[in-house]
């Protein structure tokens, strides 16, 4: 045989785009199906085991279906993205939205997929450390806690001594829509990691396999 197209699939050409900015109120998304998530995060410089560098608290969830992804979920007919992600992170995680709420200014990224008919915009929460702390506490009372959401998360951002453990394992799991790219895009924008940081993580192998 001595061919490599035995063993595996090849992977699948991404099938989101990034949506430009002006375009995201367009009526062709307007009429397909639309989500909006949010990530929640906060910035620290505690270090993890008094060693790794934090970076920031990013919180994501464990969904019903194994899949990593935000708090968000689908935009109602006539339902503003704002409202909808802010009504989303009160059912998902029992967020105070009195408090905690996003506005337009947090607008971060939006996909589209053309073969899923499904635009999907993303927005970011920056709250204290100690505000997070919180925010993971009331999740656990959550309407959708148990049911939709199985768990909130924090994301490993720092990277071990092997250059494999960490992040770079993070980012072998399974992430529900274009939620990676979202994640990666947010790191990049809010300067959390450099884009060549993100690279090498992208990159990086175990060497014990
Ligand atoms: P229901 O109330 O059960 O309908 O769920 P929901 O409104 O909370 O919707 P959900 O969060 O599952 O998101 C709806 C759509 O967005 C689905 O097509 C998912 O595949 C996709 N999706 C879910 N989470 C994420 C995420 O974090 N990022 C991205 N990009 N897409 C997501
Ligand atoms: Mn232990
Ligand atoms: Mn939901
Ligand atoms: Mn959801
Ligand atoms: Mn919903
Ligand atoms: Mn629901």
């Amino acid at each position: 045989l001595g061919s490599t197209e035995t063993f595996g699939r090849l992977p699948e050409p991404n099938e989101f785009i990034v949506i430009p900015k002006s375009q995201i109120y367009c009526e062709k998304y307007a009429s397909s199906t639309q989500a909006a998530h949010c990530l929640i995060y906060a910035e620290t410089n505690e270090k993890v085991f008094g060693i790794y560098n934090p970076r920031a608290s990013i919180l994501m969830q464990l969904r019903y279906d194994g899949y990593f992804g935000f708090p968000g979920g689908l935009i109602d007919s006539g339902e503003d993205f704002v409202t909808a992600v802010n009504r989303e992170m009160a059912e998902e995680m029992n967020l105070d939205t009195t408090i905690h709420s996003v506005s337009h200014d947090d607008h971060v990224i939006s996909h589209w997929s053309e073969k899923k008919n499904l635009a999907l915009h993303f927005y970011k929460l920056k709250v204290k450390m100690t505000e997070l702390i919180e925010i993971e506490k009331r999740a656990l009372l959550a309407r959708d806690y148990g049911s939709e959401v199985l768990g909130t998360i924090r994301v490993p951002l720092y990277t071990l001594g092997d250059h494999y453990r960490g992040f770079p394992v993070f980012l072998k799991h399974n992430f529900i829509g274009c939620s990676k790219e979202q994640l990666l895009a947010a790191l990049s924008s809010l300067n959390i990691l450099t884009p060549e940081e993100i690279q090498l993580a992208l990159n990086a192998h175990s060497k014990n396999v």
